[in-house]
């Protein structure tokens, strides 16, 4: 009977022409054709939890009262940085030019500040202190779409931090999970529950025309909201809690920074933009063509091949938001590889071996990264000690496992893709023996 099942199971796999609805993370990893993996797919658990959050894509307007995160709020809110928000929501800000030029708020907008004005704020990160060094990153996932460069980070091993939208998590729930299986690692990308690409990106064409609908736009009940919900709904999919996060836009003031480290949240921020995130957008005006991303990836990839990061590395702004994002990020790995000494997830750079809450989850501090990857080790199969415990044998960087962060499987989800494989191979073989 066992053996029937497994056979009828070979079959499937292997006959996988045709779309098959994703059940779990490694069935979605498995996807390769873009357009089976945004195909929409129900998860119980999203399902079964929705009515505790915001509707998606729409600005979070309060949190209930009944909600756990209401009383956190209140606790909050009294000790906020007495700093008024910054423009109205979803219409053309006419404040931003009568703002001070001395910058009292410490307004990232306003003059790229990132050392707080007020105290008792800690500052953001904005480059990596590990000298020749990387901090890999990329905003706006989970893209539905992307196995492709997934596949392509695990084929050399490499982690980055993304930064995840909380609609986009909720939507692409197995999409989100891979990130943990992978060992990448998982911060807050936040206006996550708001619109951000129904308009604002489209209309950033320069600072008088700014519709902002970012950050500093919202009050300290939406801030902590968007904030809140977006952590939630990382929570309730991958089964860890972020404790950092990216403001879209860079738009960050000290009342916004005081939120986000309430909730426990670094607030990581970049110094180098290759406004991917700006190409093929019709709406932007003069244009960004795909050239002038290459360039902007040019020009960075030329300054840390002539020495500007020999003493501090770099955060650099890069997106996991569609196609050409992801593709281009592909064309211009090997080229980071051969300009930096070491590429890696923030946190790691950062020797933050807990990146969440859960502090059962770990991944390698600089020094185990850097000497994983010394060791010549591009494998991602994943030694069965890697699975576990969550200790860091055998990969450079995050080794959280499936069970610790879902519930359900009992490796690691890196180990489950290799096992995936030994499973079709040895059903393979039952079938022949079967014969
Ligand atoms: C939070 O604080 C602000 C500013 O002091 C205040 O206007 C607002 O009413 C407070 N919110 C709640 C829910 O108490
Ligand atoms: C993902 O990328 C594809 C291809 O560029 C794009 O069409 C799609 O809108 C993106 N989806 C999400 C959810 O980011
Ligand atoms: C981008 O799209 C092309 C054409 O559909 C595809 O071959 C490629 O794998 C995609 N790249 C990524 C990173 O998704
Ligand atoms: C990380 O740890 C290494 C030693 O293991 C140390 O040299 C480095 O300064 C640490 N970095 C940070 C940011 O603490
Ligand atoms: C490991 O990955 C690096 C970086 O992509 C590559 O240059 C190297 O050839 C790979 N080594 C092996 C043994 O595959
Ligand atoms: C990690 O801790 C969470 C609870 O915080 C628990 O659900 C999970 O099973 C733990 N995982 C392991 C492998 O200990």
């Amino acid at each position: 009977m066992r053996t029937s099942i497994s056979i009828a199971a070979a079959f499937l796999l292997l006959s996988g022409a045709h779309a098959q609805t994703p059940t779990d993370e490694a069935s979605e990893a498995a996807l390769t054709d873009m357009t089976e993996e945004c195909t929409n797919y129900n998860y119980a658990p999203v399902v079964n939890a929705a009515s505790s959050f915001p509707t998606l894509w729409t600005p979070v307007s309060s949190v209930p009262t009944t909600d756990p995160g209401y009383a956190k709020f209140i606790a909050m809110n009294a000790s906020i940085p007495n700093i008024a928000p910054k423009g109205t929501l979803g219409v053309p800000d006419n404040t931003i030019n009568t703002y001070p030029s001395s910058d009292p708020d410490c307004w990232w907008t306003e003059s790229q500040c990132t050392t707080p004005k007020t105290a008792g704020v800690n500052p953001d990160i904005a480059s990596v202190p590990e000298p020749r060094t990387l901090g890999y990153g990329f905003d706006d996932g989970p893209n539905c779409s992307h196995n492709a460069f997934y596949d392509y980070l695990e084929s050399k091993n490499q982690k980055a931090t993304l930064y995840y939208i909380g609609s986009s998590v909720m939507i692409w729930p197995l999409q989100a999970q891979r990130a943990v299986a992978d060992g990448h690692e998982i911060c807050v990308r936040e206006c996550l529950f708001s619109d951000i690409y129904l308009g604002l990106y489209g209309t950033l064409a320069s600072d008088d025309t700014w519709s902002h609908r970012s950050m500093t736009a919202f009050n300290n009940e939406q801030a902590f909201g968007e904030l809140w919900y977006t952590m939630q709904a990382i929570k309730l999919v991958t089964g860890v809690t972020p404790t950092c996060w990216r403001p879209p836009l860079g738009d960050v003031d000290d009342r916004i920074r005081y939120i986000a480290q309430q909730l426990g949240l670094e607030t990581i921020i970049w110094k180098y933009d290759t406004f991917d995130w700006q190409a093929n957008d019709a709406a932007i005006t003069p244009p960004v063509t795909p050239q002038d991303v290459q360039n902007n990836y040019n020009t960075f990839i030329n300054d840390a091949t002539s020495g500007d990061f020999n003493t501090i590395g770099a955060i650099v702004l890069t997106h996991e938001l569609n196609n050409f994002t992801m593709q281009t990020a592909i064309d211009n790995y090997e080229k980071l590889v051969a300009a930096f000494d070491h590429i890696m997830p923030v946190g790691v750079a950062l020797n933050k071996t807990t990146p969440y809450v859960e502090t059962n989850y770990t991944q390698s501090n600089f020094e185990e990264y850097v000497a994983a990857r010394a060791g010549g080790s591009n494998s991602t199969s994943g030694s069965s000690g890697s699975s576990a415990t969550g200790s860091n044998s055998g990969s450079p960087s995050g080794t959280g496992s499936k069970a610790q962060t879902t519930g359900t499987g009992s490796s690691a989800g890196v180990t489950i893709r290799a096992s995936g494989l030994t499973l079709v191979l040895a059903l393979v073989g039952a079938l022949f023996i079967a014969q």
